[in-house]
């Protein structure tokens, strides 16, 4: 799961896709980071920490990093938040076959090709618009996920 600070978005999106993964008795290795580098280190920001806290999830032992190429062969899916974080993902696939494991996260969803709006100078009410949308995303890709054979990816 990858945004642009790792503090918003993608740790969001990590807790919340582990969690059904768990849920589904699915064993599988979700993890974050941010195209950028400014807060390594870092957790969450509070207001993803306690809405996440709200849905029985705690995101609050994360800590960001940066993403980087190696982790394009590390992992079967990379699901970037917005277009420019995709952009920057096909990039660092510079040509290389991993970037088709690049994936907008709303569009592999089939919920439009819209970004997942930053929420980082917003307020409470757009972290749980943010929540609501990856919520909806990752039931959509743990069923897309359970409907392929993942050794044929
Ligand atoms: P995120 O939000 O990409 O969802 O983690 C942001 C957090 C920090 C910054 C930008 C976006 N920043 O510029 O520091």
């Amino acid at each position: 799961m990858v945004c642009l600070g790792n503090i918003c978005r993608s740790p969001l999106a990590e807790g919340i896709m582990a969690e059904k993964l768990r849920k589904a008795g699915i064993t599988a290795q979700v993890d974050s980071a941010g195209t950028g580098g400014w807060h390594i280190g870092n957790s969450p920001d509070k207001r993803s920490i306690q809405i996440a806290l709200q849905h029985g999830i705690d995101i609050s032992t994360q800590q960001a990093r940066k993403v980087k190429p190696e982790d394009l062969s590390t992992f079967d899916f990379i699901f970037a938040m917005d277009q420019q974080n995709y952009r920057d993902l096909v990039n660092m696939a510079a040509g290389g076959p991993e970037q088709n494991k690049v994936q907008l996260i709303l569009e592999y969803a089939g919920m439009g090709t819209d970004d997942v709006p930053d929420p980082w100078n917003g307020d409470q009410q757009d972290f749980i618009h943010v929540f609501n949308l990856l919520d909806e995303a990752c039931t959509k890709v743990l069923q897309k996920i359970k409907n392929q054979d993942i050794n044929n990816i």
